[in-house]
Parts: structure tokens; C-alpha cells; sequence
């Protein structure tokens, strides 16, 4: 007989099973009941429904996606040695060995242009760009120098451009061989055998005498699909990841100006580089608290390269162009109503730039940029942030001429800076009436705000415009304020705020965060989506909450509740479930901004459910956390599995947690 010792191991075992059993069975008791109507679709989710809003604040187009890496290549900045150094120049005396630029102003080929005469005394002669916060450099890649150069005067034979770290050592270099007094442009490749995150671009001169220089550039090779001078491929990727239903572009209120005549002006972005204008950035000096004075913009990135990405990434393009009405937090300034003409011009030639025959004016020049197929535009926005009466008194006629030559086209109108208070009540009534299609609305609110807000949309006017939520971001301390975060309660309570957005995606048909992007050192606005260095990039908490609604758009909206409601924050709970009719998947998002676990049974009628379920979980307990250039992925989605049982998926929610969880339907 064996002793009551030899049984106590298999009677433990016995004891610890019960008492699994009977938490796990008082666990499902305890469960929240929710109910999937996975049969009935409620309406069909938009393709365009998760996107990017682009624009270039922050050092996100010039120092950011486009990938030139000399500031004020052509000298067209305010002071138009900004960004340059002549660190053994002697202005005074002109001491034998040294030298000195002078910026001179000449109209070359038809543009206003200045360019760089450089006097060289010498072989101490240096001439150093400082790149945006410094030029990034990678060891083993190679960066494609050119410059334009015309020989004056002397015996100037060559040209050295060295790529030099902080310490002045040379990390790679490439010598030029100039002549002649005509304009010519010189090229060569620079390999680079150390990593640096500011180095910086030094020339000196073979010989001494006169040379003239211009649009001075460098830009590494391995660009966003290898193309010549293009976008940086790491901050495109990021973009591409979330596989974005469109791309908004240039703007914000860079569209607007702070004056109209700081506009921004789509046909001077369009056509050779070199002949683009530069513009002062109008975020430069926009914020006291972060002055960027040497911010602007180059239009290397313009409207081709807008649309060229927006078809890389399979995104429908939204440009947004200026109503007449500029900026009316700085100067409200107005175009007069019988001068609109060259606005609504500039409207209608640009559906013809995207869209036209390339026997066209407009379609010939996108054709002869090198895309003579059309881009297939399908929106134009009228205006960014603009309200009141002379807002809608400019956007009737817009939309007038837009819809009488473009009648497919959609016009995108905008209700103005705020979510609420009379100039979005008045903007969205006078909308309303006007039969507007899409209204674009925007939001910076605390994320109290985002969490009680998640009904925003349930009692809108079906008949009314659809809604474009163009512009929204939780912001952890007050507007646009530089303490700013993107934490965790940010971007938790956007998550649960989107449920509300989905469940309503039979009107709310566009969404994007904003800002998309900031550089670490050349910010004006926090918070922002992803932020980049010279050399690396990463996305914030925000960033992978759009990737995982953009990435689980789902075809057709479902309905899914507890005893008959929509789940929209009762104890701290939000859900939307949408069905992806291609790959017959159920998705649900479930966010719980509570800090306790939630025991949740799901009920899904209407289809069959058995088998393993995918999961994705952001999941921490400290709502402060963030992304950072050294944990970049800090919070972001954790793949997982959970099981569902003839229809019932029993789940355990955690605390501070969006999961998402996909069941292949049978
Ligand atoms: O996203 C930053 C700015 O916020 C946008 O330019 C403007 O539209 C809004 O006020």
C-alpha cells in the first residue's frame, strides 16, 4: 500500500487543476458579454479611410524626406550665406593664402537666382556647409555630389569636396576638374568609410582666381526606390508600412502663408529643380518658444514628387490648395472676390497637371517630368484652415468651377481650426446647405477629450457631408505646447477615439494624424508621428496605432455591443469590428483605457468561428511611456494568439491596452 505521501504529489496536481478550472469558469461568469454581428454589413469601409497628412513643418520636407543634404544649396536664403562657413576667410584682409565668397544676384536663365563668387587667394580657402543640423553619412554608401561652376579669372584647375565629421577628419572625399568661364555642371560619387551623424561638406580650391558657384548638392545614392536625388528611404518606408488609403499634401497651413504672397504656389514646386523658387518656411519663425530662422523651402519636393509617392505607396492623392485667404491666425489676408480668377487657375490647372492628355499645356509638363500616364486624381481640397463667411463665400465658387469643368473630381472644404464653437458650427451649417461632399475637420484636444469623444459621430447627419478628419492628435499638455508627448495616453486614447471613427465609417470616409513628421533638432510642433535624425527614424506609440487601424481597414463595418450598445468607454471599454470581405476575416478593436485586465466573452453571430485567432497587442502600464531613438519600438504591436470556440472568443483584455484580434471566419 502506498503511503498518503507517495499520492500527495497527484493529489496537489488534482487540487491545482480545480482550482484552475473553477477561476477560469468564474472568470467567463465574470466576463463582459459582447456580441459581432459578423453577417450584416453596415456599411462599406472606404479604401481611403486611414491616410498621411504631409507637410513640411518640422524639417519634414528640406532637412527631412527630401534627401538634400546642403542647406541653401543655391544661396537663395534671406542671407544668402546661411548654412555656409568660411572658417579662414579674413573679410577685413584678404590675407595671401585665404579668400571669400560673395553672393551675387544675376538673373540666370530667366529665374531670379543668386549664386556664390568666390575669390581663392590660396590653398587655405575652405568652404563648409553645415547640412540640416549636420549632413548624416553612412559608412560603405555613396553620395552623388554635383555643383554648377563657372571659372572667372586665375589658374583655378579643381575642386575638393570632402565629407568631414565634428573633428574635421575626412570620412571621403572626390576631386573635380574645372575650366572654363561658361556655366557648367560637375558631378562626382563620394564613398564614405565612417558613420557620421553631423558631418558636414567642406570645398577647396585647386589654384587661385576667380570661380562662381552654384546649386552646390549632395545626396546619398540608396534613396526611397533608388531614384536620383530623391527621399530618404528610411522616413519613406515608415510612410509605406502603414499602407495609407491616401496622401494629403502640402498642408496645413503652409498651403495658407502667413501672407498670400507666402503662399503655397503648386506651379513653382513643378519643372526643373534648379528653377523651383525658394520660399520661406512659414513655420520658421511662427513659435517664439522654437525659432528655426534658417527653415525653408526648396521645392525639390513638389507636387510631382507628391503625386509620384502617393502612387509608390498606392495612395490617392489630396492636394489642398490656397482659397485666397491666408493664414488667419497671423494676417487673415483676402484675396478680393472679383481676383480669384488665378486661384481658381491654379485649381483647375492642377487637375490637368495630375490628370490631363500630355498634348495638354499642364499634362504635357508632368509627361515631360517623366510620367506621362495621369495620376488619377480624385480630390481637391479648397483652402486648410479657413472660416467664416469669406471662407464659404470663396469656396462656392471654387467648387463651381471645379465641379462645372471636373464634375467627377470631389472637393474637400474645410470647417475651419476647432471641432466645435461657432466658427465650426457656422462652417458646417453653410457646408451642409451648400451640399458640400467632404468636410475636413480638425482636432488638437487633450486625450480626455479623445476618450469622451468616441460618440462624435454617432448622431451626424446621414444626409449631410461626409468627413474628412483631416488633422487630429491628443496633445498631453496643451496645443502645439513644446512639452508635448507622444506617450502612451496619447496615443491610447486616439485608439479609442478611431473605434468611434470606424463605427462610423459610413460618413467618416478620410482620416489622418498630424503633424506626419519631426526632425529631433528642427522642430516647431510637438506632438508628431514619427520623429528622425540625420540617421535614423522612428515611429511613436501614435505612429503604431495608425499602423494597426491603417493596416486592418477591413470592406465593410460590423456592429458590435454589449446588451445592445456600442461599446464607446462604458467602464473604461471601446470596440469596432469590420470584416474583410477578400480574405474573409473578422477584425475586431478592442481598447481598454482603464488601468484594470477585463474578462471579455465575444460572442460572433451569423458566421462560423473555430481555431486560432491572430492578435496584435500595444499594451503599458505607464501611460507616460514613449518611443525614443534608443527604444524605438518600445511600445508597439506584440503578435499573439487566442483561440475562439464555436463563435465564442473568451478573452482576457490588459490594462492601458489596444488589442487587435483577427478570426478567420469558415
Ligand atoms: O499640423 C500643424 C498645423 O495645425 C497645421 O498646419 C494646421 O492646419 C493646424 O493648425
Amino acid at each position: 500500500m502506498k503511503s498518503i505521501f507517495a499520492l500527495l504529489p497527484g493529489i496537489l496536481l488534482l487540487f491545482t487543476a480545480c482550482s484552475v478550472n473553477k477561476l477560469q469558469s468564474q472568470a467567463s461568469s465574470n466576463a463582459r458579454t459582447l456580441t459581432v454581428d459578423a453577417e450584416t454589413s453596415r456599411a462599406a469601409i472606404q479604401p481611403t479611410m486611414y491616410g498621411i497628412f504631409f507637410e513640411d513643418i518640422n524639417f519634414a520636407a528640406d532637412g527631412g524626406l527630401y534627401a538634400e543634404m546642403v542647406k541653401n544649396r543655391s544661396f537663395e536664403f534671406t542671407l544668402p550665406k546661411t548654412g555656409w562657413l568660411e572658417p579662414n576667410s579674413d573679410r577685413w584682409s584678404m590675407n595671401e593664402g585665404s579668400g571669400i565668397g560673395a553672393v551675387v544676384k544675376e538673373d540666370r536663365s530667366g529665374k531670379k537666382a543668386n549664386y556664390l563668387k568666390v575669390i581663392v587667394k590660396g590653398d587655405k580657402y575652405q568652404l563648409l556647409n553645415e547640412g540640416f543640423r549636420g549632413m548624416g553619412v553612412v559608412a560603405g554608401q555613396q553620395y552623388d555630389l554635383t555643383l554648377q561652376a563657372a571659372v572667372q579669372a586665375g589658374n583655378i584647375s579643381g575642386i575638393t569636396a570632402q565629407i568631414v565629421d565634428g573633428a574635421g577628419k575626412v570620412v571621403g572625399q572626390a576631386t573635380l576638374s574645372v575650366s572654363g568661364s561658361a556655366w557648367k555642371t560637375y558631378e562626382a560619387v563620394i564613398s564614405v568609410a565612417e558613420t557620421v551623424e553631423k558631418a558636414q561638406l567642406k570645398l577647396t580650391f585647386t589654384g587661385k582666381g576667380e570661380i562662381d558657384l552654384d546649386m552646390i548638392s549632395l545626396f546619398p545614392q540608396d534613396t526611397w526606390k533608388g531614384r536620383k536625388k530623391g527621399m530618404r528611404k528610411d522616413l519613406v518606408q515608415l510612410l509605406d508600412d502603414l499602407q495609407p488609403g491616401f496622401l494629403r499634401f502640402p498642408g496645413g497651413c503652409i498651403v495658407e502663408g502667413r501672407t498670400l504672397d507666402r503662399r503655397y504656389q503648386w506651379k513653382k514646386t513643378v519643372g526643373p529643380v534648379e528653377d523651383r523658387e525658394f520660399l520661406i518656411n512659414r513655420w520658421n519663425t511662427e513659435f517664439d518658444h522654437r525659432p528655426t530662422p534658417d527653415y525653408y523651402q526648396s521645392f525639390g519636393l513638389g507636387f510631382f514628387e507628391y503625386f509620384q509617392l502617393s502612387e509608390d505607396m498606392g495612395a490617392e492623392p489630396l492636394p489642398i490648395l490656397s482659397c485666397g485667404m491666408a493664414c488667419q491666425f497671423n494676417t487673415g489676408e483676402l484675396v478680393p472676390m472679383d481676383e480669384l480668377g488665378p486661384y481658381i487657375d491654379d485649381a483647375l490647372d492642377l487637375i490637368e497637371f495630375a490628370n490631363g492628355a500630355v498634348n495638354t499645356e499642364w499634362g504635357k509638363l508632368r509627361s515631360d517630368m517623366g510620367h506621362p500616364e495621369p495620376f488619377n486624381l480624385k480630390y481637391i481640397g479648397v483652402g486648410n484652415e479657413q472660416w467664416g463667411e469669406d471662407y464659404i463665400e470663396r469656396y462656392k465658387v471654387f467648387d463651381a468651377a471645379i465641379k462645372s469643368k471636373y464634375p467627377d473630381i470631389t472637393v474637400v472644404s474645410g470647417s475651419g481650426p476647432f471641432p466645435d464653437g461657432e466658427m465650426f458650427e457656422y462652417g458646417m451649417e453653410e457646408l451642409t446647405k451648400l451640399n458640400a461632399e467632404l468636410v475636413d475637420e480638425h482636432y488638437y484636444r487633450s486625450p480626455e477629450w479623445f476618450r469622451q469623444n468616441a460618440t462624435r459621430y454617432d448622431d451626424y447627419d446621414r444626409n449631410g457631408p461626409k468627413i474628412f478628419a483631416g488633422e487630429y492628435a491628443a496633445q498631453s499638455v496643451a496645443i502645439a505646447s513644446p512639452d508635448n508627448k507622444n506617450n502612451w495616453e496619447c496615443a491610447l486614447s486616439e485608439a479609442a477615439y478611431m473605434t468611434g471613427m470606424e463605427r462610423n465609417a459610413d460618413i467618416v470616409v478620410m482620416t489622418s494624424y498630424a503633424p506626419l513628421m519631426a526632425h529631433a533638432e528642427g522642430w516647431q510642433w510637438t506632438p508628431d508621428m514619427i520623429w528622425f535624425n540625420n540617421l535614423s527614424a522612428y515611429g511613436t506609440a501614435n505612429y503604431y496605432v495608425q499602423k494597426m487601424y491603417a493596416n486592418h481597414p477591413g470592406t465593410d463595418l460590423l456592429s458590435i455591443t454589449e446588451a445592445g450598445k456600442a461599446l464607446t468607454g462604458q467602464n473604461d471599454l471601446y470596440a469596432s469590428a469590420v470584416r474583410n470581405a477578400a480574405t474573409n476575416e473578422l477584425i475586431i478593436k478592442l481598447v481598454n483605457t482603464g488601468a484594470k485586465a477585463q474578462e471579455l466573452s465575444i460572442n460572433i453571430k451569423g458566421a462560423k468561428a473555430n481555431g486560432t485567432v491572430k492578435t496584435l497587442t500595444m499594451v503599458s502600464d505607464a501611460l507616460d511611456a514613449v518611443n525614443s531613438f534608443e527604444e524605438p519600438t518600445k511600445i508597439s504591436p506584440v503578435a499573439g494568439q487566442a483561440e475562439v470556440s464555436k463563435g465564442m472568443l473568451n478573452t482576457s483584455l490588459p490594462g492601458y491596452a489596444f488589442v487587435l484580434y483577427t478570426v478567420k471566419l469558415q
